[in-house]
């Protein structure tokens, strides 16, 4: 882990966003910065951290773990899924193939739980025992494992719109897919949540649920795009704890990604007004639970590379210039 001294010294360093003007089109995302030309994707994975829907903060090698993760992963399945990556220039940087994507999410859970009102125990508590084409038995509780994991997929809204819980006859039926496709596309979900499962357990980490986006390349050919088992992307719990909590009727230990939103919760700040200032210890903390989450995930050291970034992408980014 690296050490207090270490992080508060790369904040003068954060990696805010970036400007290439030699690199292609420019998308902005929340975190990554994106840049496309031809059949080819570059995604810079900045230190923006994104919270009330806005950017709350930058935090010092946040790009780097979470690239790092991505890339731990995609590594990890690439036998069981085809993916677009194509090379991992710097850390915080992937190219992958440019793919038309496709408007479905494929959300596996192996365990029922969540809050909001797609979640699946949201919506068993309301009565409903087909989620998602998937029947559910009666008197399960919270949190609790599901006799095998389910794929509960969601329409992908446009901007500014909430995902929608949708079954794959529905899928099917409305031309978001083919049968074929979808078949695929649950095979391959299906698949890489088992080998993300496998892994963590061996880490001592459940992997309770998250979510995959697939997109067709231009030979027609389905991969996995953007990121997997990030804690953006996925929820993960520690195993130790899990069965001694739920009996005690408390929630499991969460590896979470929510440090800085609910410190700032805790300072009554919930997106609205003025938002306090952060001192730099919550900074560092925050920077802390991004690595504790990747080595407690990945069972590897984290290695952060220190300095202004940008000079270095810029210089391993330089062949992709045009
Ligand atoms: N191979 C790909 N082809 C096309 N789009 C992709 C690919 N991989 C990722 N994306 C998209 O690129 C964006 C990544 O940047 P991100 O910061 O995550 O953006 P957002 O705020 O839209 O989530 C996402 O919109 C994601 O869907
Ligand atoms: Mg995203």
């Amino acid at each position: 882990m690296l050490s207090p001294e270490i992080i508060a010294s790369q904040i003068p360093h954060v990696l805010k966003g970036t400007n290439f003007t030699n690199l292609g089109n420019y998308y902005e995302g929340k975190v990554r910065d994106n840049y496309t030309q031809g059949d080819k994707r570059i995604l810079v994975t900045t230190d923006r951290l994104s919270a009330f829907d806005s950017i709350i903060a930058l935090i010092p090698f946040k790009g780097q773990v979470l690239n790092a993760m991505t890339k731990f992963w995609f590594e990890k399945t690439k036998d069981i899924c085809p993916n677009y990556i194509m090379e991992y220039p710097d850390p915080n940087v992937i190219v992958g193939k440019e793919c038309k994507p496709i408007m479905v999410e494929m959300i596996v859970r192996g365990y029922i739980t969540g809050s909001t009102t797609t979640s699946a125990w949201y919506n068993y508590e309301k009565g409903v025992r087909n989620f998602c084409g998937n029947e559910l038995p009666d008197g399960m509780i919270k949190n609790q494992r599901l006799p095998m994991p389910i794929i509960t997929p969601t329409t992908k809204a446009a901007h500014g719109e909430h995902d929608k819980n949708i079954t794959p006859a529905e899928i099917v039926s409305t031309g978001l897919l083919s049968q074929e496709d979808w078949n695929k596309l649950s095979h391959y979900a299906l698949a890489l949540y088992m080998r993300g499962v496998e892994i963590a357990a061996a880490n001592g980490v459940i992997l309770v649920d998250t979510k995959y986006e697939f997109g067709k390349t231009a030979d027609g050919e389905i991969v996995v795009i953007d990121e997997i088992h990030t804690p953006d992307s996925s929820r993960y719990w520690i195993a130790e704890t899990y069965a001694d909590r739920m009996k005690e009727g408390k929630e499991p230990d969460n590896i979470n990604k929510e440090f800085l939103r609910l410190w700032l919760s805790n300072q009554g700040y919930m997106g609205e007004g003025e938002m306090p200032a952060i001192p730099e210890e919550i900074i560092v903390e925050t920077t802390q639970k991004y690595i504790q989450a990747f080595e407690l995930i990945t069972g590897q050291e984290f290695k952060g590379e220190e300095g202004d970034p940008l000079p270095r992408i810029t210089k391993n980014l330089e062949s992709y210039s045009i």
